[in-house]
């Protein structure tokens, strides 16, 4: 087997079940997750419908370019959405299998090699498929720090002039898990400039880009900068969107990978191979996701009742900000995380995530120490019940 595989690092939820082994808790109110980021709203009834409609598709091979309707489609939304004058159905667009695949597979398709130092760059804390895509693809992650003075987001200006050279690939990760930063549209503009500078590929994940607070602030998307600078091909820039956060189809495993058509067609060459073609019927359904709008509205206006009425009731008990976007709070904890999180457990029967384990050491320290991730994916009821919980738990310390 190819040694690499030891470099991966065990997943997040293992550590929590290590963290939580052999405790029982001691309240008989029902177990409330806040650890997962696994939404819970009512997928939309119409694409269900759609999907059951063409299941008949199943007797036909996909191909791995996809649909045009659908590309079409998904061309025409992100041209809506970024504000973009084009972006070719034809050339840069690909359907994806959920983002998590595609992450994966792009950073394999993407890593050259042969250089001795090729580099990863990536915020801290993070989604852990960046990690142990970039070990596998044999170059070495670096951790951005993405710290509370700088608004969590990484300072790009810190980097040095070598660490840039060797950088193959950046990925940004907007609005941000499990902070819930939005990157600006400068700060995007001044990373593609650095992008063309060193001669590396920006590979943004924005698959919560459609949970905002503010209807007259969606955050900027990475081809919408390059589009401000005037930059169509978007040349060196790719972004990833999903249907499992804004249209709460998870398990449906439908986004897209989008920009650069150079890139998009050496990944198409890389995915042909790798066999992942997304069934058709999926993508039929996809088409209807794509295409509606009212639902993400109604998704969105769930969080704000939700955001809201969480962090009422944990205001001035934890030290908490409701981000700008996605669906997840960052508090700080009075105490350890993991003790905090092992305790809460113990005392209230909810869990919640310690930030350390989506962490990892860098310039000294442990960005996710010290705080734990809350998602807000439970009913409204539920993630007040938590709240409530949380709070009786915190002012027992
Ligand atoms: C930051 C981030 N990127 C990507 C994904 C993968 O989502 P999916 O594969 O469902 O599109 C997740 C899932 O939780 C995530 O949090």
């Amino acid at each position: 087997m190819n040694p690499d595989l030891n470099l991966l690092q065990p997943y997040p939820f293992e550590k929590l079940n290590q963290l939580k082994a052999g405790i029982t808790p001691k309240t008989n109110a029902a177990h409330i997750a806040l650890s997962i980021g696994e939404p819970k709203h009512s997928p939309p009834a119409f694409v269900l419908e759609k999907l059951a409609a063409e299941l008949g598709r199943v007797s036909n091979y996909a191909a791995t370019k996809g649909l045009t309707e659908l590309r079409e489609s998904i061309s025409s939304w992100a041209c809506q959405r970024f504000q973009l004058k084009a972006l070719d159905a034809q050339t840069a667009i690909l359907p994806v299998n959920g983002t998590r695949e595609a992450i994966f597979a792009f950073t394999q398709a993407c890593i050259d090699r042969s250089a001795s130092s090729a580099k990863v760059l990536m915020p801290n804390p993070f989604y852990q498929i960046y990690e142990g895509a970039a070990k596998l693809a044999g170059a070495e992650p670096v951790f951005l720090n993405c710290l509370e003075q700088n608004a969590f987001i990484p300072d790009f200006d810190s980097i040095d002039e070598k660490t840039w050279r060797d950088c193959q690939l950046l990925f940004l990760c907007s609005p941000g898990n499990p902070t819930g930063a939005v990157l600006s549209s400068d700060t995007l503009k001044k990373l593609i400039a650095l992008a063309d500078k060193y001669d590396f590929i920006i590979a943004s994940d924005e698959c919560y880009s459609e949970l905002y607070f503010d209807e007259n602030k969606a955050p900027t998307g990475l081809l919408q900068a390059c589009a401000e600078l005037g930059r169509d091909d978007y040349q060196r820039c790719v972004v990833f969107h999903s249907l499992s956060k804004r249209s709460n189809l998870p398990g449906l495993r439908s986004g897209f990978i989008a920009g650069d058509s150079e890139l998009i067609q050496q990944f198409l060459l890389y995915r042909t191979y790798h066999g992942c073609a997304m069934p058709v019927h999926t993508q039929l359904a996809s088409i209807a996701a794509w295409n509606d709008e009212k639902h993400v509205l109604a998704n969105r206006e769930l969080y704000r009742q939700k955001f809201a009425a969480v962090c009422q009731t944990l205001n001035g008990v934890l030290e908490v900000k409701q981000p700008p976007a996605s669906f997840y709070l960052w508090p700080k904890t009075p105490i350890d995380e993991q003790e905090f999180a092992r305790r809460l457990y113990q005392e209230q029967n909810v869990t919640v995530l310690p930030g350390s384990y989506l962490a990892r050491q860098a310039d000294g320290l442990n960005p996710g120490c010290g705080y734990v991730r809350m998602a807000l994916v439970a009913t409204l009821e539920e993630c007040i019940d938590a709240a409530e919980r949380i709070c009786q738990f915190t002012r027992s310390l």
